[in-house]
């Protein structure tokens, strides 16, 4: 990414990405051992420069990137046996948005809080309503290919593995 697009992408999203609230997702793990933080920053500038080559709204793209997985609990940290759709893959996405609603509420549209709700289409049903979502969804996915090699994830998904 070129400089000048580095450095409004960093404007769009400073006041977010070096808030207290936020910089708790640094000890946040997600995949691997990539952090919460980590990855909402790579889908933010992924979706940025995805929605700006489509003459989208960046803007939005890049504040939806930043919150997406802004849930309150490390999924690694959940240690209830909770039913199939209420395990993390199936409820992050709605405990992201309400937790943006409440920290950074004046940042958000229709469109952004869409595309945090809807993030996780296909495994949630509902698509996303507007572009922007369409962006963040894609964009995670490409970002999240982790997923495909870390054994920890399958198994707290699924359980395939504990039984083994
Ligand atoms: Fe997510
Ligand atoms: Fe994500």
């Amino acid at each position: 990414m070129k400089p000048r697009d580095y450095k409004e992408w960093y404007k769009i999203v400073r006041p977010i990405i070096t808030s207290k609230e936020y910089l708790k997702r640094k000890k946040f793990r997600h995949h691997g051992n990539t952090s919460v933080y980590e990855h909402s920053i790579r889908v933010s500038l992924g979706a940025f420069k995805l929605a700006k080559m489509l003459r989208m709204d960046y803007k939005s793209a890049a504040i939806a990137g930043v919150l997406h997985d802004l849930y309150t609990t490390p999924w690694q940290d959940v240690t209830v046996d909770l039913p199939f759709f209420k395990r993390h893959a199936f409820s992050h996405a709605r405990c992201a948005l309400e937790n943006s609603q409440k920290y950074y509420g004046k940042y958000l549209n229709p469109k952004i809080e869409n595309a945090i709700l809807r993030h996780m289409f296909p495994l949630n049903i509902k698509p996303p309503r507007y572009s922007t979502g369409y962006i963040i969804t894609i964009v995670d996915k490409c970002v999240s290919m982790d997923f495909v090699f870390c054994k920890e994830t399958w198994a707290k998904t699924f359980r395939f593995l504990k039984r083994g």
